[in-house]
């Protein structure tokens, strides 16, 4: 039924690929599950759960990815390092989504482009980890791979992989997904208040005036379009979210890999959005192979040690046709790296005539550990990848279409620096992340604010 897809894109599916030719390829950062026909009783209920996603959204979303790359919107890909189960509740997923809309409203304001809103949410529950097992007084057992396979607490029963996990992860994905759809269609995300995106916590922040003026600039923006058009505008009552995940374990996707009555092709639906992580994007391996063949926009981490060459093969593998909204790069250098590693991808990329969408991430090549063995990241450095990234895109002539963060509603202090200049002594006080260290809120919405000055949008204060 080509004819009711109005998208532009390949029309053929990958050669040689199923959703389960992964299989075949070295496979990294998989669970092991002792329990073969365990494991297969789970994916064959899964596979018959209903999916969290549509083919037209997702198809949507490729559009917006499209116009990203073309330079007609800015993308905001944000949330936890790691949701977990324990936190499937109303306060932190409704305040993730505040946070959220508020950053987009400054970056709406002030680069005068649409944003295109991607959480980390609805299935980020697994995670790739540096070694296999961790040794605790002696007990050596299996690492924590997030709430998708095993628990965090360390006894034997929990670091089991369980296959259990797969069916809850979707469960937990599919009331997320249902919490977040059910705020924005009953108003939530309506501009005309913004005052219900307000935190309680943050009262007395010092961005609360620089943003309070924003809105207020909005709504006499609105109502002034309001009476000249004579009605309401309804279409600024909804926002859009997207959502998205790293596919990791491959089990989960291909099971939540479908096709469709009125499209072509696969279609990974349990997110619109899937990305591969910096360690499981190897040319020849499981990640990349399952990620050829499914229909979803895709996006990949290309971290500091990724050679242009490599970029190549792997842009080609992924997106052979070139396709529109197809193919998104992240890049996560670190603040120090970022000036010397970056400039040679995009321009091996420029040259090559590829305009994928390019997405920094300004988090994962800054995390450090201080004292004690606390993991975090500096405010400072954050900004000075992001602000490195701006200035290494425009000197080589490519796009920064996007940011890709880390971030929470709840009051933690997880990171150092900041509006509030947290210290290495405040980390204590609120530090709930199981894996990487997150901004909150107010280091979130100076960020956005941040981001808007870079492209000369805003004033810098005074
Ligand atoms: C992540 O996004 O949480 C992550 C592990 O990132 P990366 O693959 O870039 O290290
Ligand atoms: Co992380």
């Amino acid at each position: 039924m080509r004819s009711l897809e109005r998208n532009i894109g390949p029309v053929r599916e990958a050669a040689g690929w199923s959703p389960s030719s992964w299989y075949e390829r070295p496979q990294q950062q998989q669970p092991v599950y002792a329990d073969a026909k365990e494991l297969e009783r789970a994916l064959a209920q899964l596979r018959e759960l209903p999916p969290l996603v549509t083919s037209w959204e997702i198809l949507a979303l490729k559009r917006l990815i499209a116009d990203a790359a073309e330079g007609k919107r800015f993308v905001l890909q944000g949330g936890d390092c790691a949701e977990s189960f324990d936190d499937c509740s109303s306060p932190p997923i409704s305040n993730r989504l505040k946070v959220m809309l508020q950053m987009s409203l400054v970056l709406v304001h002030g680069l005068r482009l649409p944003v295109v809103r991607i959480g980390r949410f609805a299935g980020q529950y697994a995670k790739p980890r540096s070694a296999d097992t961790e040794t605790r007084d002696g007990v050596t057992l299996p690492c924590y791979r997030g709430d998708l396979v095993n628990g965090v607490a360390f006894d034997a029963q929990s670091r089991r992989a369980d296959p259990q996990r797969l069916l809850r992860g979707h469960a937990h994905s599919a009331m997320t997904m249902n919490f977040v759809r059910a705020l924005i269609d009953g108003g939530f995300a309506d501009l005309h208040h913004p005052e219900y995106w307000d935190l309680a916590w943050v009262e007395h922040s010092p961005l609360q005036s620089e943003y309070r003026q924003m809105v207020e600039a909005i709504g006499n923006s609105l109502r002034f379009m309001e009476t000249l058009a004579g009605e309401s505008i309804g279409s600024y009552q909804r926002v859009d979210f997207y959502t998205s995940h790293e596919a990791l374990v491959l089990h989960y996707e291909q099971a939540l890999t479908r096709q469709v009555p009125r499209h072509w092709g696969w279609f990974n639906l349990s997110t619109h959005f899937p990305w591969i992580g910096m360690r499981t994007a190897q040319l020849d391996g499981a990640h990349v192979e399952y990620f050829r063949g499914i229909r979803n926009p895709v996006a990949v981490k290309i971290g500091p040690s990724v050679t242009p060459d490599q970029l190549l093969r792997l842009v080609e593998l992924l997106d052979p046709d070139n396709e529109p909204g197809r193919l998104t790069l992240i890049h996560r250098m670190g603040a120090e790296k970022i000036e010397k590693a970056l400039p040679p991808l995009l321009a091996a990329l420029k040259a090559s005539g590829r305009k994928p969408l390019w997405i920094c991430d300004p988090m994962h090549g800054n995390t450090e550990t201080v004292g004690g063995g606390v993991k975090t990241r500096r405010f400072q450095n954050i900004r000075a990848e992001l602000d490195h990234a701006f200035d290494v895109h425009a000197a080589v002539g490519t796009r920064l279409g996007g940011v890709h963060l880390e971030l929470t509603g709840e009051n933690v202090t997880e990171c150092l620096g900041g509006a509030r200049d947290l210290t290495e002594a405040d980390l204590a006080r609120a530090y709930k992340s199981q894996v990487d260290p997150r901004l909150n809120y107010e280091q979130s919405l100076e960020l956005a604010m941040l981001i808007v000055r870079k492209r000369g949008g805003l004033q810098a204060p005074r």
